[in-house]
């Protein structure tokens, strides 16, 4: 379907759940945030049928997030289920990979297409500050499995906030392992606004006086709004998601279906339509579509992450969103 500024959305990002087992400084935190109950998340019957109708309006990919998606049990029978929708061709997974092993052969088993694994840091005292749990090398297991599986593509995306974390060891993932590595600029949204956001050029600044120059990379490397770079000797490449010094807005091909069904049409603002109450209460394919649609085209033009918060903004974690 095309918004009302001619943008294709053929990709939604679907939360499955508000849990996670870290607490990543920059989206949860420590306390004090009730998890949703068993009632207001959707079953998985429901987000079925919700990927089923954005499916019939153009949607092509699923990305399926949290909170931690696998803290939600039974993930590999909901992607068993969204791979079978007519029309959709891509289901993929963000995941911060510390129960990955456990799950890693049901999911392929289901038909997963790719992984995308989150990792800050190698350093495991520094880990635990950020995730404020040590859980370092249940992240490493997982992503070292999921790459020598080789079987679908994976990814480790890492945010930069510090020095400390030597940006140039997690890069040096893509040298060892055929995994690509992506640095993304922290955006103001939930606690993401407590935090200095590092611009992509400084980053890759970091990354040239350690291995030399960057090359761009050319095709896409994914869905998504990143940008490829490669390195002599490299498995992998190393990618750059600038959505504050490179705003990548008018060519935005998504939307968001949050666990409590909101559809959600920009990572910045709150705007968007519940659907979990119509679909609740009986509505037809025909309503649901149609509240979609009106949704979408409706859609925010970009974000305005360089100016103050407004009253339309969002105001939840992204723990809340799935970033
Ligand atoms: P693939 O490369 O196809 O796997 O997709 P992706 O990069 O979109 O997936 P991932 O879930 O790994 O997201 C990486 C980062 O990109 C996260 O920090 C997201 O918040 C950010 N991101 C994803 N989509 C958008 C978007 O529409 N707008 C903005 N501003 N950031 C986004
Ligand atoms: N800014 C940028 N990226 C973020 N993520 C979570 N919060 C933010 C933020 N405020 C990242 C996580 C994960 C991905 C889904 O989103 O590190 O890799
Ligand atoms: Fe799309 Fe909004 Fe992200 Fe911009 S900020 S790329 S419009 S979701």
């Amino acid at each position: 379907m095309v918004d009302g500024l001619g943008r294709n959305i053929d990709y939604i990002r679907v939360s499955v759940t508000d849990r996670c087992q870290l607490r990543c400084v920059y989206c949860m935190p420590e306390e004090g945030v009730p998890s949703l109950t068993h009632q207001e998340i959707l079953r998985f019957d429901e987000i079925t049928r919700l990927c089923a109708l954005f499916a019939q309006m153009g949607v092509r990919k699923v990305k399926v997030t949290g909170g931690e998606p696998l803290c939600r049990k039974g993930l590999p029978h909901l992607i068993q289920q969204l791979k079978a929708i007519p029309g959709i061709d891509q289901v993929t997974l963000t995941t911060n990979g510390v129960e990955l092993a456990r799950s890693w052969d049901a999911l392929c088993q289901a038909g997963l297409d790719g992984v995308n694994i989150s990792l800050d840091t190698l350093d495991r005292d520094l880990y635990t500050r950020l995730t404020r749990r040590d859980r370092l090398s249940d992240a490493l297991e997982g992503i070292r499995l999921a790459a020598a599986s080789g079987q679908i593509p994976v990814k480790v995306n890492c945010v930069p906030m510090t020095r400390e974390q030597l940006l140039w060891d997690v890069a040096e993932l893509a040298r060892d392992l055929p995994v690509h590595v992506r640095f993304i600029e922290m955006m103001p949204v939930g606690l993401g606004r407590d935090f200095l956001s590092i611009p992509a050029a400084k980053t890759r600044a970091v990354l040239e006086e350690h291995f030399g120059p960057l090359s761009p990379a050319e095709g896409p490397t994914g869905n998504g709004p990143a940008e490829y770079c490669l390195l002599p000797g490299f498995r992998g490449r190393i990618g750059f998601i600038s959505a504050l010094s490179h705003k990548f807005c008018q060519d935005c091909n998504r939307v968001r279906l949050t666990a409590t069904g909101f559809l959600k049409t920009c990572l910045q603002f709150s705007h968007g339509a519940d659907l979990r109450e119509p679909l609740r209460a009986g509505a037809t394919d025909q309503d649901l579509l149609a509240r979609m649609a009106a949704a979408i085209r409706a859609k925010p033009s970009a974000h305005h992450f360089d100016g103050p918060f407004t009253q339309e903004d969002e105001r939840r974690n992204m723990s809340q969103i799935g970033g």
